[in-house]
């Protein structure tokens, strides 16, 4: 299954390389001024749920513009067609193709190819973590004060204010703070070091079920904002190198209680 999920993946992203920053249709999706979605998402979810169907055609399907499909399986694929719209319809390189394979409700093979780098981060449960084949591993970070974190913010920014407080304390926290605007990255570059933590509030199973798996197999830590073990359907994620992962529940847990840090510690 995870060289199905490799295979699909890797055909829809270079589709999707190929016909990023021409011309294509993009509409907002009902009643979200900005949540995009392109002609090419469909496509590329149309591209995996086909290759999936030839092969399984009894597994269920979780995918974001086509919701889900009605089989009673086991088994269950979890999908993003691009992670990162708003980047990939305004011509910014940092987007994925995101799928996640689920079994009796663990998520057991994960990838997620970029590709415009030609990076296929791949896991399967107990089997480690690996990009391009070699094998990643999260970083050694063990001071929030060295570390560059990423976060996200929902479309609906302006009625969900939520992660705004927390934005601002990690900024005080953290030696450096990035807002890529691909979760499924965000995600992977935890698992592979290139950053430390990752912390979002407001996800969609199909967001993060690959890319937490490969930070739980490249020896990271995926729990919510508190701290307990996360799930995929939750909405919240925390993700770290697993050192600096308390002192971010602290930070999140200062938040949500006292709202902002600034009065302590900025100007
Ligand atoms: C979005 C991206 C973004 C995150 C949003 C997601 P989409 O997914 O992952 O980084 O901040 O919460 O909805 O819409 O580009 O598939
Ligand atoms: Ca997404
Ligand atoms: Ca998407």
């Amino acid at each position: 299954m995870l060289e199905l999920a490799i295979d699909a993946a890797r055909e829809a992203g270079e589709m999707l390389k190929d016909l990023a920053g021409k011309a294509q249709r993009i509409d907002r999706k009902a009643g979200e001024e900005t949540n995009l979605v392109t002609e090419l998402d469909r496509t590329s979810e149309a591209m995996i749920i086909k290759r999936i169907k030839a092969r399984y055609p009894d597994h269920e399907i979780l995918a974001e513009e086509s919701g889900r499909n009605s089989r009673q399986s086991d088994y269950r694929w979890i999908i993003d067609p691009i992670d990162g719209t708003t980047n990939f319809a305004h011509g910014l390189p940092i987007f994925a193709v995101s799928i996640g394979i689920e079994y009796r409700g663990a998520i057991i093979a994960g990838v997620v190819y970029d590709p415009t780098r030609d990076e296929m981060f791949t896991a399967e449960k107990g089997r480690g973590a690996f990009l391009n084949g070699e094998a990643i591993h999260v970083s050694a970070t063990s001071r929030l004060i060295d570390s560059v974190l990423a976060t996200g913010f929902p479309y609906d920014i302006k009625t969900n204010r939520g992660n705004v407080v927390h934005f601002e304390n990690f900024l005080f926290e953290a030696r450096a703070l990035r807002r890529l605007g691909s979760a499924a990255i965000d995600l992977c570059y935890v698992a592979c070091g290139r950053l430390d933590g990752y912390w979002e509030l407001s996800l969609n199973p199909w967001d993060m079920a690959a890319g937490v798996l490969l930070v739980e197999e490249a020896g990271g830590r995926f729990t919510d904002l508190r701290g307990r073990p996360g799930s995929i359907y939750s909405k919240t994620v925390l993700t770290s190198n697993g050192l600096i992962h308390d002192h971010m529940v602290g930070v999140l847990q200062r938040g949500e209680a006292g709202g902002s840090d600034r009065a302590v510690k900025g100007p």
